[in-house]
């Protein structure tokens, strides 16, 4: 074709140079392409990596065996996780308080999932090794299961097992609980099933948690399809937020945006709950395919019953006690929280550890547009939500949002 076109309009003496430097212009322009389409996703090094092997779960490694003491037993939950190969995900380097476990994904009735906590995590030890000591097994191996039925783990003491695991538990709290593990039709909860919930309460209390507050009600959680073993299996909300990190800023904005509303609910919501992020970090959030985030780990999150207090809603402010470069710190007072008024803590939480720029750490916000003042606000807005020191946090996340919708909409018009 192009040979045709030349030999039209070029005479035969200089066709060969032409068809060449018809070539070498093509190469080019395919080069600076490449260039331009790398330079908008820049890749930066944030210094980690997750990274994927293929694996079969075991029944000891989701504890299937150690039943009851477990979360549940779901036989076609089981049969969906133990059958075929998963892939799990590790990260190459967690910093050390930052909670991130690796998890597995899979496929189960064509759902995609994500399996969490298997048998051999640290808490399951734990609990393992109080159970064995009653009967005077201490850090050797017993048959869990058997020593149960009259240990702590007593169905019989669901109140306390409630009082001793939960930091803020209130009678809403236990009845709404006791409702979830209560078999339908009948009023009295069946044994089995109080074991797995005082079990899954010394556990670990994310499972109680993703119950309490089903997605399916629009709580910012993954659907939970239920328990094999130590194995919970929810639905996979997508990629880790921190593999965004290196997106164009208006797309980080959308992104923290989404954030932001999450905070939100769980501070203020018309159930009257407060549920405050302990610790959080970007890898606790999942980013789905249609950018739709979610907070896929719920281990460090305190439940307070909003209706008990007595006190008139004041919002107070979580003091921040961490030093201004310190990156893995968050301040966080529990008894403050439980006193049942509306707080700042997730504001807080999500712009000291998500949002923000922090020491060395690179916030999901960072590189803001240096246009005009733009960058300046940005970044006294941002930091008084970490602060709080001249004005409120709510005013201050207010003011955050307001500057991020405002780019979304510039970059929408052009
Ligand atoms: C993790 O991945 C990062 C980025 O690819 C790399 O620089 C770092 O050396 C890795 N760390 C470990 C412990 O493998
Ligand atoms: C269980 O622990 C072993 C060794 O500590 C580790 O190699 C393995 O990946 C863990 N399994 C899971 C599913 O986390
Ligand atoms: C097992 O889990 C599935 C999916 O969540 C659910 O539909 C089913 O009712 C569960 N089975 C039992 C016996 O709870
Ligand atoms: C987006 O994806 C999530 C998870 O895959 C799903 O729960 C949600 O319904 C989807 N939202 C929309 C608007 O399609
Ligand atoms: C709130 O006040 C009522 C009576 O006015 C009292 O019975 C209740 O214990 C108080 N609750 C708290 C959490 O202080």
């Amino acid at each position: 074709m192009w040979r045709i076109i030349l030999a039209f309009f070029v005479p035969k003496r200089w066709r060969t140079t032409s068809y060449l430097l018809l070539l070498l212009l093509g190469t080019v322009f395919i080069f600076v392409w490449i260039a331009k389409l790398r330079s908008r996703y820049n890749i930066i090094d944030f210094g980690f990596r997750y990274e994927e092997t293929d694996v079969w779960l075991t029944i000891d490694e989701i504890g299937l065996n150690e039943c009851p003491v477990c979360f549940g037993h779901n036989k076609s939950i089981c049969r969906g996780i133990l059958e075929r190969n998963v892939k799990l995900q590790h990260k190459n380097v967690t910093v050390t308080s930052e909670h991130w476990k690796p998890r597995a994904h899979s496929l189960w009735n064509d759902e995609r999932i994500s399996i969490k906590h298997f048998g051999n995590a640290s808490e399951f030890y734990k609990i393992d090794n109080e159970l064995c000591s009653l009967i005077g097994k201490i850090n050797s191996p017993c048959r869990v299961r058997e020593v149960a039925w009259n240990s702590f783990l007593n169905p019989s003491s669901v109140e306390s097992a409630i009082q001793d695991t939960m930091e803020c538990p209130s009678l809403r709290l236990m009845t709404k609980l006791k409702q979830i593990y209560s078999t339908e039709g009948v009023q009295q909860v069946n044994h089995n099933n109080m074991l797995y919930l005082t079990s899954t309460l010394y556990l670990n209390q994310e499972p109680v948690i993703f119950q309490l507050f089903p997605a399916e009600n629009g709580w910012p959680f993954p659907k939970l399809y239920g328990f094999c073993g130590r194995a919970v299996v929810v639905e996979d909300a997508g990629l880790p937020l921190d593999l965004f990190l290196s997106e164009p800023w208006i797309e980080r904005a959308k992104l923290a945006l989404e954030v932001i509303k999450i905070a939100k609910r769980l501070t203020s919501n018309q159930e009257h709950w407060g549920l405050y992020l302990k610790e959080v970090s970007m890898g606790n959030f999942a980013v789905s395919t249609n950018r739709t985030v979610k907070l896929v780990d719920a281990e460090q999150v305190l439940v307070v019953d909003l209706t008990e207090s007595n006190v008139t809603a004041e919002k107070k402010k979580t003091n921040n006690q961490c030093a201004n470069t310190e990156v893995k710190c968050l301040s966080f007072f529990p008894i403050e929280l439980c006193q049942g008024t509306i707080r700042d803590q997730n504001y807080y939480a999500v712009c000291r550890s998500v949002l923000a720029d922090i020491g060395s750490r690179r916030g999901l916000l960072h590189s803001p547009p240096e246009e005009n003042d733009f960058k300046v606000m940005f970044h006294d807005a941002l930091t008084e939500c970490v602060e709080a020191k001249k004005i409120r946090r709510t005013e201050a996340i207010e003011l955050v949002m307001g500057l991020l919708q405002s780019k979304i909409n510039q970059a929408n018009v052009k």
